[in-house]
């Protein structure tokens, strides 16, 4: 039976433990510390350490949230850190979790847009009924990483975040089949196979975000405008603050509001997306569901429509609107109780993270320990002991 109201029914965000303080890192580089501060809008960034790969940050990530494992029939993750050409992150976190053998899984990828391809697929899954009363776990996952001294150095980070998608969701409800689509073929960002930094174009990739949000934001408002409320809050892709910034002053401009007026309605309904991103820096495919958990977190939203932008380099973007149902609590835990690294740790965590072979770590959280003697990778699932995929 087809279902008309489908979304997100929990949401959840896990981040490595160790951050890098932007100060500390503009320092070393010799470069004002203002220009990540205020030019960006970066705080901190979170740095994974050897054991916080994509696989173990999605299944912490999808293990801090209280669901039904046995209604579980579809299991995607967005991401763009691949860890093996074949077999995607999905199965390892299938594993991992215990889910039901009776389930579609795999990885979605598209850049940062990946994430929303995972998303918008669970909840067409859903809405079209082929669900039959099931729900869907949509996993975001990603270490976003560049050259070091380079001028995306200051927006890298790390992180993941879980959403159970269902019918009837609890926190917010998605506008399915009325989003606006935009794509070319851009060469703003990318990640050849043999390598882990990214390369990017970065003042090109600005513009062709900008570009994205222009033809998809056109696009919802012609088929949106005379349907619904307006938009109470809007959540963007932020691969560093700033740029939501520019994205809604965007936005505004093709609004006709005024600079002043642009600035206020930043301030208002955009602020409180971007508090986890400044913690965390870029996510990547889980950036804009970052926004989401950030701003649901800080401001009581329930019955407001809000905004969502999706930007994947390459480029695909999307934008949509959503209904907010529920007001969540707790899901800062991303940012407490993180160890604040020197900056020659960093500096060392990024020059010796060869995958090697196994080893233990003392961790609750699920750790990769490394790679076996058939080149398999090893985990430790959560709160357990060490496990191997061949077991
Ligand atoms: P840059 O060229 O070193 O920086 O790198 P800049 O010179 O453009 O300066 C940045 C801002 O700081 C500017 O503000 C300066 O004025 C300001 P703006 O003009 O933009 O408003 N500034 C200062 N402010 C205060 N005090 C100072 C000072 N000095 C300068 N002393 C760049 C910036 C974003 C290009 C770089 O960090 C980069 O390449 N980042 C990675 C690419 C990126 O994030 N692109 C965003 C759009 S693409 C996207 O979102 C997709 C992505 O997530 C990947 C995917 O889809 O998979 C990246």
């Amino acid at each position: 039976m087809r279902s008309s109201s489908v979304g997100i029914d929990e949401i959840s965000v896990a981040a490595p433990r160790a951050y890098l303080d932007l100060v500390d890192l503009a320092t070393a580089r010799n470069i004002p510390s203002e220009k990540f501060t205020k030019g960006l809008g970066a705080v901190r960034m979170a740095i994974a350490d050897r054991h916080e790969d994509p696989v173990a940050l999605a299944t912490d990530a999808a293990h801090s949230l209280v669901f039904d494992r046995e209604r579980i029939g579809f299991c995607a993750v967005g991401t763009e850190t691949g860890i093996d050409h074949s077999k995607p992150v999905a199965s390892y976190v299938h594993g991992l979790l215990g889910l039901p053998s009776r389930a579609r899984v795999y990885d979605a990828k598209h850049a940062c847009f990946g994430g929303t391809a995972a998303l918008m697929a669970a909840c067409e899954w859903i809405a079209s009924g082929a669900a039959r009363g099931r729900s869907a776990l949509v996993i975001c996952s990603d270490i976003a990483r560049y050259e070091l001294g380079s001028p995306g150095e200051p927006t890298q980070g790390a992180g993941a975040v879980a959403m159970i998608v269902s019918e009837a969701p609890s926190l917010v409800e998605i506008e399915v089949g009325r989003s606006g689509m935009f794509t070319r073929d851009v060469h703003d960002f990318w990640r050849p196979l043999h390598r882990k930094d990214a390369l990017v174009d970065g003042h090109f990739s600005v513009n062709c975000y900008l570009d994205a949000l222009a033809g998809a934001f056109g696009e919802w408002r012609r088929e949106n405008d005379s349907s619904g409320a307006p938009l109470a809050r809007c959540a963007y892709h932020v691969p560093y603050v700033k740029m939501a910034k520019k994205a809604d002053k965007h936005r505004a401009g093709l609004e006709g509001l005024d600079d002043a007026a642009a600035e206020a309605r930043f301030a208002r309904e955009v602020g409180s997306s971007l508090t986890f991103a400044a913690e965390i820096g870029n996510i990547y495919t889980g950036s804009l569901y970052m926004a989401l958990a950030s701003m649901l977190h800080q401001e009581d939203l329930r019955g407001q429509r809000i905004g969502m932008f999706s930007y994947g380099s390459g480029c695909m973007a999307e934008f949509f609107g959503a209904r907010v149902v529920g007001s969540p609590r707790g899901l800062d835990a991303c940012i407490r109780n993180r160890q604040r690294l020197t900056f020659g740790e960093y500096e060392s965590i990024r020059r010796n993270e060869q995958e090697g072979p196994v080893t233990e770590v003392e961790t609750e959280r699920t750790a990769f320990l490394g790679i076996d003697a058939q080149e398999r990778r090893v985990y430790r699932a959560p709160g357990a002991r060490a496990i191997s995929i061949a077991a």
